[in-house]
Formats: C-alpha cells, structure tokens, sequence
C-alpha cells in the first residue's frame, strides 16, 4: 500500500465510528416508533396487516406521506419491530414507553459531531404530522428557517466526520486516478458547500498536482450554496486554484445551461446522481462532457443490499426528488441510494472503460472491524 493509500485508510476506517452508527440506527428507530404512538398509528397498526394505502385512508393522511412511510415501514421492519407480509405491516409489539434518550450518550461517546444530525432529525420530528396530514412541503420543513438551514450547512461539512468520509473518498479517487486523464480542466456537479472541492483541492495541492489545472468548474442548482463554498474554500485549502461557480442541473442538457460543448478531463460529483431523475441520461450527458480518455468520478453512499432500508432516508424520503426518479427492474429498481452492483451496471451501459472502484466493503479487512456493515459508499471511475 502506498502512502496515499494509507492516508485513505486511515482517514476512513474505524469501528468505533460504526458503533455509533448502530446507535444512530437505533435512535431513528426509536424516533419512528414514537411518531407511530403520537400519530396514534401503533394500535391500528398492532390490530392487523395494513398496507401504506390503508393507514394514508384511515389517518386522512396526505399523499406526500407515502414515500415516507414507506421507508419507516420498510425500516422498522428490517430492525425486526415490524412484521411484513407482501404490501401489509403489522407491528410485532405494541411499544409503549420508548426512551430515547438512553443511547443518546452512547452515540456522542462514538461520533461525538453526531449531534447535528440528532438535531436535525428532532427538529424534523416537531413538524412531521404536519408534512404527513399535507399542511406542509418536505422542502418547507427542511429548509424552513434558518435554525434548520444552519444545521443543515453544520451537518453537510467536513468537520462532521459521518459526512466527511465521502469527501475524502472522491478527493483520493481524483488524485489516485488523476494521472490516467491529460489533468487540466475539472467540472464538479451538485458542489454544494464545497466540501468535497476543498478536500480534492488540498489532496492535489499536497500531491503536486492542483496548479496542472487550468479549468476548474464547480456547479450546483443553488447558488446560496455556492457562495458558502467560496468561504469554505479559502478556509480550509492552502493556496486555493482559480476556480468559477456556475449553475448547472443535471437532469437537463448541460449544453444550454451556460455551456456550449465544453468538455473536462475529469468530471465528479459527492452523493448527487443518486438524485439523477433519469440516471441514464444524466450518465450519458456527463460522459458526453468528457475529454477522450476523460473520467467521471462518483462518490456515494451505498446500500449493503438492494432492500436494505437506510437511516439517513429520514430526512430524504421528505423531498419530491429523492422519490421521484425513473425506475428500472434492472439498473435502477429502487429510488435513493444504489447498491455497488447497481452503479457498476449503470456505468457499463452508460459505455464507460476502465472502470474502477474504491468500496469501503473491501477494506475492512484492514481495520479491526466486528460490526456488520451498516451502510458503505463507492468510489467509482469510469473513462471514455
Ligand atoms: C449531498 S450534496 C453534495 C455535497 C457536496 N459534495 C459537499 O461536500 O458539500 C448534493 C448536492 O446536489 C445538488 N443537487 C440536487 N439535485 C441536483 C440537480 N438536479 N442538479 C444539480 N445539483 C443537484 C444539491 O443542491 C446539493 O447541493
């Protein structure tokens, strides 16, 4: 293993960030179990199998409430509180008296940042009857107010360790790789705050390779967000490139949206495409956006399983754009997140070569780890 390597590792792996996600699992449980009770859902749901539909009718419940139910009966299910027969849920014990609060100290022992996210989850619960009886959009509870905003720039920054790994898994694939392409011009697509371009920057600063870059793009839908990133930026790298901002959406042409046939050597993006409305395309638009021998890059976050439910979708199964994706029983059958399989796929058909991947699942050996894997992310290269 090479020193790159090792820094990867090392900045990745520990289980004592894994135990405090198994405590993170529980605290959502516990959390969806609560808001079954203040729904007043439990005895319903106790009595017989409902399916989705049943519960949405019986509690004049909103349409939008689907996608999220869904998932919390899906993963409530999975962590064994609920018992499942084809499209019907029946809860196994009729829970009570939940305490929350008992693995609280636990996961701040393992992931001491993981506050924010807790805070983010409990502020989400405060309006969770109102966004599944209709009185309000996922976008509105999410984004609402600036005490939720501000959580929501804390929790998606690298000082927050649960979301940090991602970034430093695409920031070592771009410089592992960087040598394959002819490494002068870079577009990043859904930058947000700009916390996977900051740690990609520093990576290629410490590794001689950042001032080959002439062209560096970094793109996002909000532009809010990218103007965090500019601070961000100039705060955590060493003597920062040229760089511009634009908009770019991924899910429509990119020629258009102020660009006009501009192709990249490299072109990446952290947890975006799993959003792709229709991910063929978006693959097909970005590769089409690729220098000959250019690489589109991709880190994020997977599932262990196709029909494994993950906690993070708390928040997500909230926003039209999570759920509202193009289906396929082959290469995308279930919206969100993706299995490592399901992306291999997606970028074979997309017709990229040299394809080549970074998964955390093949590292473990190199870490004392005991835990089953709870969730896992890809770092995935392919070349045109
Ligand atoms: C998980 S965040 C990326 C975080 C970023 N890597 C960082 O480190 O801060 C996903 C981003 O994708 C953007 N996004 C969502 N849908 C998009 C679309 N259709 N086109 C472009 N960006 C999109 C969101 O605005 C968000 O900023």
């Amino acid at each position: 293993m090479d020193s790159l390597d090792k820094t990867f590792v090392k900045a990745l792996f520990s289980s004592v960030y894994y135990r405090g996600y198994k405590e993170i699992e529980i605290y959502v449980l516990n959390t969806l179990l609560h808001i079954f009770q203040t729904m007043k859902i439990n005895d319903y749901l106790h009595q017989d199998f409902r399916t989705v539909d049943e519960i949405i009718g019986r509690f004049g419940l909103h349409e939008q409430s689907g996608p999220f139910l869904q998932w919390a009966f899906d993963y409530t299910a999975y962590l064994g509180y609920l018992e499942r027969n084809n499209d019907a849920y029946q809860l196994i014990n009729p829970i009570t008296a939940i305490n929350r609060e008992e693995n609280l100290p636990q996961i701040l022992q393992f992931i001491p940042s993981a506050d924010i996210f807790i805070n983010l989850i409990r502020i989400i619960e405060t309006g969770i009857k109102d966004f599944l009886e209709g009185w309000v959009k996922g976008g509105d509870l999410l984004f609402g107010d600036a005490t939720i905003v501000n959580l929501w720039n804390s929790n998606f920054n690298n000082d927050f360790y649960g979301y940090a790994v991602v970034n430093h898994g695409i920031a070592y694939g771009i410089t592992k790789w960087f040598s394959q392409t002819n490494g002068s011009s870079m577009l990043e697509v859904g930058s947000r705050t700009s916390g996977a371009s900051a740690m990609t920057f520093q990576l290629l600063r410490d590794n001689n390779l950042l001032d080959s870059l002439h062209t560096i793009v970094l793109t996002d839908m909000v532009p809010t967000l990218l103007e965090k990133g500019r601070s961000n930026i100039k705060l955590q790298v060493t003597d920062p490139p040229l760089y511009e901002q634009r908009i770019l959406d991924i899910n429509s042409p990119i020629d258009g949206q102020g660009f006009s046939g501009e192709t990249f050597d490299i072109i990446f993006g952290v947890n975006v495409l799993h959003v792709a409305r229709d991910l063929s395309f978006t693959l097909q638009e970005l590769r089409s956006h690729l220098n000959k021998d250019g690489m589109l890059i991709l880190a994020e976050t997977t599932r262990p399983a196709a029909n494994r439910p993950m906690h993070h979708e708390f928040i997500f199964n909230l926003l039209e754009n999570y759920h509202d994706v193009k289906l396929d029983p082959e290469m995308r059958p279930q919206h969100g997140f993706l299995t490592r399989e399901q992306w291999l796929k997606n970028f074979h058909k997309a017709g990229f070569r040299n394809i080549e991947y970074l998964s955390e699942l093949d590292h473990y050996d190199n870490i004392s780890f005991d835990l089953k894997p709870l969730h896992s992310f890809l770092v995935l290269k392919g070349q045109k």
